[in-house]
């Protein structure tokens, strides 16, 4: 799958033969695995299968009854029904062992999702509170995956001001993805408190919540339904109008427009789309559900200027009024935020405007500088 995927990638960087290496010993150990097992099972197979066979079943009643008749024990004719019920009733008897299989794996399939189903649920208030306004607040906020695994976020105090857009940004692994998830309560603080309109999210209840914040993250997920449906997956009573503005407004209608059933057309089947406009049909989906908070995972793989421009222009769409957090992979998307905050291992290092980091010389101008450079090599 690697070398399939990869095959662009593969040849850009002229790592042909060691990629191609790679996938013959891939193959080869698949063949040695392969053989190796099925050497110790087709011997059990084979023999059981003999075993319950037709032929097997009839040669062993001829025997026996040979035997029987010339002993004088039972008469020919009696032979007869054994004759011709034996080997049918080898068949369904043959048929367990695959049957045994199938159940087992479907006890294993169903010991897998008892187990999802006794996950814990997130508690739920038992009165909801209503958030007042559109500020977010993160106040001393510690998180791990873990328990007693490593802690990805240590200590962050941020605000987001109603209608701003906050940009955060920093290294790969610095916690930002798991900082936007909290936000829509994918996970519960480990300690310190998450507040949306004044409210901690864990004292709202879902419904509340899912109306006052929407989110696009890195990984957009599109169900197997039209795209129209996709869109509207915020906000299931929408027509057909709103659907289109919201669309145009992300920048994908024209895209969507060009599909074989437009609008109709389903995703995965004759809808085939890029990340990047994937990554604009979820923005469009977050639009219709016009949600007061927006959390924007910005995908880091579509680099394509053109999709980048698109994104972008989606992106500022989104912020007109609502307040939002976006995670930006290329700081020219977000020179004009209202406030630029720095992430590293876990904590926020710098905050301010771009002009203002920039002045002050830190990480944030460091990494300024970086790209400028990439992007002068590009051009
Ligand atoms: N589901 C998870 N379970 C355990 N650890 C995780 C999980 N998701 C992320 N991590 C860890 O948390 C840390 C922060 O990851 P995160 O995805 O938030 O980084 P990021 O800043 O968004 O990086 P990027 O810029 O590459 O998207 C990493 O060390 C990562 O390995
Ligand atoms: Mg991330």
């Amino acid at each position: 799958m690697e070398f399939v995927d990869g095959i662009a990638v593969v040849k850009t960087f002229g790592g042909g033969r060691r990629a191609h290496r790679r996938f013959v010993e891939a193959c080869d150990a698949f063949h040695e695995f392969f053989r190796a097992w099925s050497r110790r099972t087709t011997s059990v197979t084979t023999a059981s299968q003999l075993a319950a066979g037709p032929v097997t079943s009839l040669l062993l009643l001829m025997v026996a009854g040979t035997a029987l008749v010339v002993t004088g024990a039972t008469a020919p004719a009696d032979l007869v029904p054994f004759a011709l019920l034996g080997p049918a009733l080898a068949a369904p008897i043959a048929a367990v062992g695959p049957r045994l299989q199938a159940l087992r794996g479907g006890t294993a399939a169903a010991a897998s999702i008892a187990a999802l189903l006794r996950e814990p649920a997130q508690p739920q208030p038992a009165h909801g509170g209503t958030p007042q306004g559109a500020a977010v607040s993160l106040r001393g906020v510690r998180f791990g995956y873990e328990p007693d695994g490593p802690e990805v976020l240590r200590g962050v105090d941020l605000d987001l001001a109603p209608g701003t857009v906050t940009a955060l940004v920093g290294p790969s692994g610095a916690g930002k993805s798991t900082l936007a998830a909290l936000v829509p309560r994918f996970h519960d603080v480990t300690d310190g408190a998450l507040l949306v309109g004044g409210v901690d999210v864990r004292e709202l209840d879902t419904r509340t919540l899912y109306r006052t914040v929407g989110f696009v993250f890195q990984q957009v997920t599109l169900l197997r339904a039209t795209v129209a449906e996709n869109i509207a997956l915020g906000r299931p009573g929408a027509g057909r109008a709103e659907i289109e503005a919201a669309a145009r407004a992300a920048q994908v209608h024209d895209r969507i427009t060009a599909l074989p059933r437009g609008y109709d057309s389903v995703v995965g089947e004759d809808a085939r789309l890029s990340g990047g406009e994937e990554q604009r049909v979820s923005i469009a989906r977050a639009l219709l559900a016009d949600t007061p908070v927006i959390v924007l995972d910005e995908a880091t793989a579509f680099a394509d200027p053109d999709s980048e421009a698109a994104i972008s222009d989606a992106l500022s769409e989104l912020a007109a009024g609502r307040t939002v957090l976006v995670i930006a992979h290329r700081l020219h998307t977000i020179t004009g935020a209202d406030r630029i905050a720095v992430l590293e291992r876990g904590e926020i290092v710098e905050q301010g405007t771009h002009p203002e980091l920039l002045a002050a010389g830190g990480r944030y101008a460091r990494m300024w500088r970086a790209q400028d450079a990439q992007q002068v090599v590009g051009r």
